[in-house]
């Protein structure tokens, strides 16, 4: 049944300006939304806080199975509430993005996450953010969007989202930081970020999240929806 509730992915790496394109496109449809980053962000934080390490696999198996995470969006943001407790901030640093992407390097806290985010499927639709939404988690999506943008811009943007956020940040180290997760998250064996063969790439790098946002919604239009 869920699987004819209509599902659009939007896909990259960090600070390509999916999660904000992603709840503005939310919004203006009135669909669902589905942060899969911090699923894997909820994940890591919960390991983390209980000392289990990446190879001890039958307590994240564990974690995984147990792991009760809520999302409240908002007009402009995704609250997180994990066990009872808003845990938006402590997973929104850039240490939390490191150590989302250690654990989604293991198949089992992948498995474990899969099930998870394809229940959020839920009428009248779904956009879904992450790095294997169209590739993996939704194949059949209507529209699967691949965004990209200069490592420069990339930096720069999350620089600008953490320091509004209130974090301590400094744009080399951030260049730095941002590169190294996206050689993690490009290389894994398992679900690696890539586009889906079908996806359509927009770079972000030059236009306005406005203009990105009409970009989707005529090619949705254009496929009738
Ligand atoms: O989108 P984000 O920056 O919140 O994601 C944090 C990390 O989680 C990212 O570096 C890799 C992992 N992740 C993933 O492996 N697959 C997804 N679909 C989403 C995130």
């Amino acid at each position: 049944m869920s699987d004819h509730v209509p599902v659009i992915t939007i896909d990259g790496p960090s600070g390509t300006g999916k999660g904000t394109v992603g709840l503005l496109l939310a919004h203006k449809l009135g669909w669902h939304i589905l942060d899969s980053g911090a699923f894997y962000r909820a994940f890591a934080h919960i390991a983390h806080q209980r000392h289990i390490l990446p190879e001890q696999i039958d307590q994240l198996r564990r974690v995984g199975d147990q792991l009760d995470v809520r999302f409240k969006v908002r007009a402009d943001e995704i609250r997180i509430w994990a066990e009872g407790r808003d845990i938006t901030a402590a997973i929104r640093s850039e240490e939390g993005g490191r150590s989302a992407s250690i654990y989604a390097a293991i198949p089992e806290v992948r498995q474990a996450l899969l099930a998870r985010q394809r229940d959020t499927r839920r009428a009248p639709g779904l956009v879904a953010d992450g790095r294997d939404l169209g590739s993996v988690v939704f194949p059949d999506a209507v529209l699967k969007i691949f965004l990209t943008a200069t490592p420069k811009i990339r930096a720069e943007r999350r620089y600008k989202q953490l320091k509004d956020k209130g974090f301590d940040v400094n744009l080399s180290r951030l260049e730095n930081e941002i590169a190294a997760r996206d050689y993690q998250d490009t290389h894994r064996t398992i679900s690696p970020l890539m586009p889906a063969s079908d996806a359509v790439e927009i770079d972000t790098s030059e236009i306005t999240r406005e203009q990105v946002l009409d970009e989707i919604v005529s090619l949705l239009r254009a496929r009738r929806y």
